[in-house]
């Protein structure tokens, strides 16, 4: 039986940062929490049950990655995105950013220059910045409820580079790179001989008719010169479970990164529950996947459907990718302080300033819509007595 994702589960007091971390980040416990991105549903029955297998074993010691768990990460990156990685490419790191981290460390010296594109998720420029290295700027386009890359400047600051951060999809501009998009940028990375860290964590949540392209995917040369994160964090709601993999083809690449792992950070080791969890999700987790996506599109057409009839004044971007869309407030004509203000004080509503994102944000917030449908009604009407009030 397939799960009611209309249906409300209470996260409050479960040490969740979406609801009980609420306070902390907005100064109120009492706002409609649509905001961090992870989602509001349960996980797949089969997670459920292999979490319950692990938990009735009394013994959590220090743990290896079984070969069934690779088979199934890379059986599901097969059905789903035409790419097989072999399980010696893959490395385990907790997270995507502490992949990230690893890689600025490993192939990186301080002071050099990072390519970025911004507005884009803000713990890249951040972890950047916290180790030390210097952040280069490749500013999205926005025309028309639209982001593109602006080539021009991506071509001049590649040539200063020494890795390129890309976001594939990219989050928050809900992009899905295109076949030549992806071309282009390959092209322009090759002729610099610039190494690529492709975050790909949001590469299962995209919608009809895009389709996601592995970055390792596009060429040789690609494969050679990349990093590919991904992880069943966002996919399946397993983000507090810390697992992401890390699949790096090239040997020599993959080696200086392990080693970095292992020996400078330790934290290659993998967690008793996150394992357990990943391989169900990727083995028993189709169905439920194929349910979420029909949801998730549901609740995308029933957000700008409503904001269309109710709030024009505020537009959804589109998104061809992931659950945490940026709606462009441009027509409310508040600078983003006043939006930020706004949305807590008067709307009571918990969103992600989208100037936190970087150049070009400032003019957004980011919604979640992995949420009961009932919350965005309640966004829509929450937002709509705000506003008239005004
Ligand atoms: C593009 C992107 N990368 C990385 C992450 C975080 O990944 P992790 O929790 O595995 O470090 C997120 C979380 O929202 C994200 O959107």
């Amino acid at each position: 039986m397939g799960v009611n994702f209309d249906y409300a589960i209470d996260r409050r007091n479960t040490n969740c940062s979406k609801y009980d971390g609420m306070e902390a980040s907005f100064g109120r416990n009492d706002l409609l929490p649509l905001w961090i991105a992870d989602m509001d549903f349960p996980v797949p029955e089969a997670v459920t049950e292999a979490l319950k297998k692990r938990a009735e074993h009394p013994v959590y010691g220090y743990n290896i990655f079984p070969k069934g768990y690779f088979e199934a990460f890379a059986s599901w990156t097969e059905r789903h995105h035409d790419w097989s990685p072999k399980s010696a490419w893959v490395c385990h790191t907790p997270g995507v950013l502490t992949a990230l981290s690893t890689a600025i460390l490993a192939f990186t010296q301080p002071g050099d220059p990072v390519l970025i594109q911004p507005p884009v998720y803000f713990p890249f420029q951040s972890t950047l910045e916290a180790l030390g290295r210097t952040v280069l700027n490749n500013q999205l386009l926005y025309e028309d409820g639209h982001f593109s890359i602006d080539f021009a400047d991506f071509e001049e600051k590649a040539k200063k580079a020494k890795l390129f951060i890309f976001c594939s999809p990219h989050n928050p501009s809900s992009r899905v790179w295109k076949r030549e998009e992806l071309e282009r940028i390959e092209a322009v990375c090759r002729k610099n001989n610039l190494l690529v860290f492709s975050d790909e964590i949001h590469c299962d949540i995209v919608y009809q008719p895009n389709k996601h392209t592995v970055f390792a995917n596009l060429s040789e040369w690609a494969r050679e010169h990349c990093i590919i994160a991904m992880a069943p964090s966002k996919t399946f709601n397993l983000a507090g479970l810390e697992m992401s993999h890390i699949t790096i083809p090239n040997k020599e690449l993959r080696e200086k990164f392990q080693y970095l792992l292992r020996y400078g950070l330790h934290v290659a080791n993998g967690n008793s529950f996150g394992i357990a969890a990943a391989q169900a999700a990727y083995t028993h987790g189709e169905e439920w996947y194929r349910d979420l996506m029909a949801y998730l599109t549901g609740n995308i057409e029933f957000l700008d459907e409503a904001l269309k009839k109710w709030i024009p004044q505020v537009k959804l971007v589109r998104p061809e990718s992931t659950y945490i869309p940026l709606l462009d407030m441009e027509g409310l004509h508040m600078d983003s302080q006043e939006l930020w203000d706004f949305m807590i004080q008067k709307a009571g509503v918990a969103l992600h300033a989208g100037r936190t994102f970087g150049p070009g944000g400032e003019q957004f917030m980011r919604i979640n819509v992995g949420t009961q449908r009932a919350n965005l009604q309640l966004f829509i009407e929450r937002l709509r007595t705000a506003l008239a009030r005004r």
